[in-house]
């Protein structure tokens, strides 16, 4: 994928031209054309447009003049190829248009204004070779999206291909010489791997350790964050199990006058009108049809044990593990049934009415 250190890296090494490539729009358009903006890089491309206007993303070629001589570079991108997106990102933004046709038109103007013309093909090879065959005046291929190298340039009906593998793996020099009276006289080249044998560049090198310390940094931050998350959730769900003990596995036991009137009123049934409507595992309605299910995670995450459904004793009595035997315990209020009887889900509300219904 496109980064602030890949566009860096090119400007650096000197290129005069680069075109898009599918990663390249992995994190969308506005992003690519934020870190575009950020660095002094020509990117070519005659097919790929904003999905928003039609207008091309970027220049569709560029001419350049090397010690005379004129090289018009364009590029495209493969019209079939799959252009994923980060899971962050809802749309790359792109429409990607047929290589023939834009390369059709724009070609014989590139002669027009060039000596050479130079095809950046992000479209594999059968594809490139394709264009080339429907496009005449096409002087040099280079192959993108294609992971074989090829050690030498080859020729295919007068054009040159130069195949130089991927990931930057490989480097491909190739010159064009010119005879004294500057006609052009054929090519020479070879790309080679870029193992230990090439001497690595001081500032390259640099900046790649500034990349990976960064990278490194980012990393560890969000493993910090998603620990952090995990633990708050732990912490969470371990207060939500403490928390209450539940009507059959206690109170029951000891207070069966209390549980066969509980059992009469409309508390004991409150999950099964969840269930009834399907909303059985909406943690907004859960808050309020169970028991001390007041802090369940909002995402919906958990479900409730079947233990602590509908509403409880504890739900007005407070937790049993908190149990005295002095008279203390479990004191209801009316901000006790306020605490679900509120405006919006019981707006006739009225203690006075309310309480003998659920009496014991
Ligand atoms: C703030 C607490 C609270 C929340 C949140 C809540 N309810 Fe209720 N719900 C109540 C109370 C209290 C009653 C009883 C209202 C009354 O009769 O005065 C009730 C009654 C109901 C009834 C009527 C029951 C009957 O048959 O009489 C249904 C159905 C219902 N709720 C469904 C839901 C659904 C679905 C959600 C989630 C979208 C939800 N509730 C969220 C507190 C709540
Ligand atoms: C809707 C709230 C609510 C629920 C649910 C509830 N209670 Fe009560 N309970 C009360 C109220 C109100 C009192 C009256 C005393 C008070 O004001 O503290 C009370 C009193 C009691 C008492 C005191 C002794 C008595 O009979 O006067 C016991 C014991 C008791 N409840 C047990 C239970 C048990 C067991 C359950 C579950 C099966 C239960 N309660 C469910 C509200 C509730
Ligand atoms: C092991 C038996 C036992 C269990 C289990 C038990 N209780 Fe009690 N509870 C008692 C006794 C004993 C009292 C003292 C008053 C009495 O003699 O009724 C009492 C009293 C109460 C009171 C009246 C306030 C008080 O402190 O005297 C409430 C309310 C109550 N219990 C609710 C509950 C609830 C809710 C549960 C379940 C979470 C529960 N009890 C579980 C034995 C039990
Ligand atoms: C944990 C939340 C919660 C608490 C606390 C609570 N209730 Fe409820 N109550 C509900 C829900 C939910 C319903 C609806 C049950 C259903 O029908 O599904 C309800 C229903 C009722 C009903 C039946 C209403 C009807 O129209 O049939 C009465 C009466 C009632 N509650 C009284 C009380 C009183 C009095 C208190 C306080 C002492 C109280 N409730 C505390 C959640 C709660």
């Amino acid at each position: 994928m496109v980064d602030a250190t890949n566009l860096r890296a090119m400007v650096q090494i000197g290129y005069d031209a680069t075109t898009l490539g599918a990663h390249d729009l992995y994190m969308g358009i506005d992003y690519l054309r934020t870190l575009l903006g950020e660095v002094p890089l020509t990117v070519v491309s005659a097919n790929v447009h904003d999905e928003a206007t039609g207008e091309l993303v970027v220049e569709p070629y560029v001419v350049v003049d090397k010690g005379g001589v004129k090289f018009a570079i364009t590029g495209v991108l493969d019209s079939e190829i799959d252009l994923r997106t980060h899971r962050d990102v809802e749309t790359h933004g792109v429409t990607v248009g047929e290589p023939y046709e834009a390369l059709g038109e724009l070609v014989p103007q590139l002669r027009e204004m060039a000596d050479f013309v130079v095809l950046l093909s992000h479209t594999g090879l059968p594809r490139a070779k394709d264009i080339v065959a429907q496009v005449p005046g096409i002087d040099f291929v280079l192959v993108g999206n294609h992971s074989a190298y090829s050690k030498e340039p080859y020729e295919i009906e007068g054009t040159v291909f130069i195949q130089p593998g991927y990931k930057g793996q490989y480097f491909s020099d190739y010159r064009l010489s010119f005879d004294a009276e500057g006609e052009y006289a054929g090519y020479t080249g070879t790309s080679f791997p870029l193992d230990d044998r090439v001497p690595s560049d001081a500032s390259m090198a640099l900046l790649l350790k500034e990349h990976k310390l960064a990278v490194e940094a980012a990393s560890k931050d969000r493993a910090a964050e998603q620990a952090r998350i995990r633990e708050a959730k732990k912490k969470e769900l371990e207060g939500y199990k403490e928390s209450c003990i539940g009507v059959n596995d206690s109170c029951r036991r000891c207070h069966e006058a209390q549980y066969e009137k509980w059992e009469e009123t409309a508390h004991a049934h409150a999950f099964e009108t969840l269930e009834e409507g399907n909303q059985s595992t909406n943690p907004a309605c859960l808050k309020c049809h169970t028991t001390c299910s007041l802090n369940l995670p909002e995402d919906g995450s958990v479900s409730v044990e079947v233990s602590l459904r509908s509403v409880q004793c504890e739900s007005c009595h407070g937790m049993g593990t908190e149990h005295a035997r002095d008279g203390s315990y479990g004191a209801v209020v009316e901000a006790t049934c306020a605490n679900c009887h509120d405006e919006e889900n019981s707006p006739d509300f009225d203690l006075a009415t309310y309480l003998p219904k659920v009496a014991h």
